[in-house]
C-alpha cells in the first residue's frame, strides 16, 4: 500500500497528468460596439424624470451592467447613480460554467450534466474532477486524480495538538473552520495563488484533509483516539473509516451506506454562487490563500439559514415529537413564529431536485439501518406543507437539507456533525468557484458600496457636556 507521501513530480501513477489545469478562463463574448451603434443589439432605455434625459444600457445575456448606471446623474459631479440591492437577491456577482439552476423548473446541473444522472451513475471523486476541470475525466486521468486525493489525506501530526486543546464539547463545525484556516499555516506556498502547479497542489490537499479533519474532529468530541487513513479505501469508505473504525484491524464499510454517502457528497458538492460560495469568492478575491478562503466559506455554511439547516430540521422534528404535534407546530409556523426548517429556497420555487434524490436515498439507508421514526414526522410536515396555501403562495418546498438529516442521524452521526457532512463535499465547489473567480479578467477585490443615511459633519462634545 504506497505510504502517504508528498506529490513528487513523475510520481503520477500512467495516466496524462491533469493537462487541463488551469480551467478556460470564463470569457464572454462582449457584442462589439459597433453592434450597438448599428441597433443590432439588446438595450434598455431609461429616462430619468429629474432631468428629462435618456440612456441606453446594453443588455448582455439578459442583464445590465450596475456600472452602466453611473452615468445616470442631475449634477455632472455626482457619484451617479447605483442599484440598492440587499442580500443580493437580483444581482449577478460574476459569469460562471460550474453549476446551473432553474429554480421554477427544479433543474440543477453540474457542468451541463444533470444531478439525477450524476447522482445515479457517477462517484463524488469524479463528480468533483468534473466540477473542478469541466469535463468527465477519462480512465487515467480519474485513476490520477484519485490517486492524488488519496495521497494527500494525511495531516500534519501538529494539528493533532491544535483540534486536542477544544473542548471536549466543541462544535466540530467550529473545529473545522478553525482547523481549515491553521492547513495556511503549514502551507505557505498556497499563497502562490497565480500559480497553476501551486493552486493543483491546494486543491488535492483541501479535497483530500477535509475528511480527515472533520474525523478527527468527531474522534475528538468522542474521546476516541484518531483514526488514519486507509489508501485502500475509497473517498467515501475512508471517511467512514476514520469516523467509525474500533479495534478491529481493518474497517470494513457497509456498501449501502458507502454509496448513500457517496451520493450525498455528490448532491452537496456545488450549488452556484450561495452564501457560502460568495464568501470563498468574496474572501478569495483579496488574494489570499484558498485554505483562508475555505475557512470563511465553512464558517457561512456554519449558519442555520444556510448549511446549518439539516441539524436545525432534526432539533426542529425532535422537539414536535410525533405526527398528532405537527399540526399546532405548523400553526406556529404559518403565525411567523418559527421557521419549517428544511424547507424554503432562494433559487428553488420548486421542489429542490437533490431533495427527491435524498428522500429515495433514505428509504435506501432506512433498509439497513432501521426506520427512522422521525421520518413519520417529517412526511407529515411535508404532506401538510405541500396542500396548505401559506407555503403553497411562498412557493416553500422542502429543501436539500429536510431529509439529509435523518440519514445521517440513521448512520449515528451525531446532529453536530450534519453541517461538517455538508462542507466536505462542498469543497470541490467552492475551490471550483475561487479558480474560476481569480481566473475571470473582469472579477477584482470584492468591495460594494452603499447607501449613507446617517449623520454628518457632527462636531465633537467634550464628554462632561454629553448628556
Ligand atoms: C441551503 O443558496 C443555496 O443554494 C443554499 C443551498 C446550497 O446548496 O448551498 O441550497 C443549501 O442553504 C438550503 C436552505 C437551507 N435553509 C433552511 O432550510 C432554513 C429554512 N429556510 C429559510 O430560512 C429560507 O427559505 C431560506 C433562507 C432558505 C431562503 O430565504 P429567502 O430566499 O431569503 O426567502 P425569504 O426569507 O425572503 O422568505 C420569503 C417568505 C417569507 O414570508 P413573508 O415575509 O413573505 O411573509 O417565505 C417565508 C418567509 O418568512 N419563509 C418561510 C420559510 N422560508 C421562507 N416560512 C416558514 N418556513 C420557512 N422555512
Amino acid at each position: 500500500m504506497a505510504g502517504q507521501h508528498e506529490m513528487r513530480d513523475g510520481a503520477c501513477p500512467p495516466g496524462a497528468c491533469s493537462e487541463r489545469w488551469p480551467m478556460d478562463p470564463v470569457k464572454t463574448d462582449r457584442e462589439s460596439s459597433e453592434k450597438i451603434a448599428a441597433g443590432k443589439r439588446d438595450s434598455l432605455t431609461v429616462t430619468d424624470n429629474r432631468t428629462g434625459k435618456s440612456y441606453e444600457l446594453p443588455i448582455e445575456d439578459g442583464a445590465i451592467r450596475a456600472a452602466d448606471l453611473r452615468q445616470i446623474k442631475v449634477e455632472e459631479d455626482e457619484f451617479g447613480m447605483m442599484s440598492y440591492d440587499p442580500a443580493f437577491t437580483n444581482t449577478a456577482s460574476c459569469y460562471s460554467r460550474v453549476t446551473y439552476i432553474d429554480g421554477d423548473k427544479g433543474i440543477l446541473e453540474y457542468r451541463g450534466y444533470p444531478i439525477e444522472a450524476l447522482a445515479e451513475r457517477s462517484t463524488f471523486l469524479e463528480t468533483a474532477y468534473l466540477i473542478l476541470y469541466g469535463e468527465l475525466p477519462t480512465k487515467p486521468q480519474l485513476e490520477e486524480w484519485t490517486w492524488h486525493i488519496t495521497h494527500h489525506t494525511f495531516i500534519h501530526e501538529s494539528i493533532k495538538k491544535f483540534l486536542d486543546g477544544f473542548h471536549y464539547d466543541a462544535h466540530p463545525m467550529g473545529m473545522l473552520v478553525s482547523s481549515v484556516a491553521a492547513l495556511s499555516t503549514f502551507y505557505p506556498d498556497a499563497k502562490d495563488i497565480f500559480n497553476p502547479d501551486s493552486r493543483r497542489k491546494q486543491t488535492y490537499r483541501l479535497i483530500g484533509k477535509m475528511p480527515t479533519l472533520a474525523a478527527f474532529a468527531y474522534r475528538h468530541s468522542l474521546g476516541l483516539p484518531y483514526v488514519y487513513p486507509d489508501n485502500e479505501l475509497s473517498y467515501s469508505a475512508n471517511f467512514l473509516n476514520m469516523l467509525f473504525k474500533t479495534t478491529e484491524l481493518k474497517f470494513k464499510p457497509n456498501a449501502t451506506l458507502e454509496k448513500a454517502l457517496d451520493v450525498l457528497f455528490i448532491l452537496h458538492a456545488d450549488h452556484e454562487q450561495n452564501c457560502s460560495t460568495s464568501a470563498m469568492r468574496g474572501v478569495g478575491s483579496s488574494h489570499v490563500d484558498p485554505y483562508s478562503a475555505t475557512a470563511a466559506a465553512t464558517a457561512a455554511l456554519y449558519g442555520p439559514l444556510h448549511g446549518g439547516a439539516n441539524e436545525a430540521v432534526l432539533r426542529m422534528l425532535l422537539d414536535i415529537g410525533s405526527v398528532k404535534n405537527v399540526p399546532e407546530y405548523i400553526k406556529r409556523v404559518k403565525g411567523g413564529e418559527k421557521k419549517l426548517m428544511g424547507f424554503g429556497h432562494r433559487v428553488y420555487k420548486n421542489f429542490d431536485p437533490r431533495a427527491k434524490i435524498i428522500k429515495q436515498v433514505a428509504y435506501e439507508v432506512f433498509d439497513v439501518l432501521g426506520r427512522n421514526p422521525l421520518l413519520d414526522i417529517a412526511l407529515e410536515c411535508e404532506r401538510i406543507a405541500l396542500e396548505d396555501d401559506y407555503f403553497v403562495k411562498r412557493k416553500l418546498y422542502p429543501n436539500v437539507d429536510f431529509y439529509s438529516g435523518l440519514i445521517y442521524q440513521a448512520m449515528s452521526f451525531p446532529m453536530t456533525m450534519f453541517p461538517v457532512l455538508f462542507a466536505i463535499p462542498r469543497t470541490a465547489g467552492w475551490v471550483a468557484q475561487w479558480e474560476e473567480m481569480l481566473q475571470d479578467p473582469e472579477q477584482k477585490i470584492a468591495r460594494p458600496r452603499q447607501l449613507y443615511v446617517g449623520d454628518r459633519r457632527r462636531d465633537y462634545v467634550p464628554i462632561d457636556e454629553r448628556q
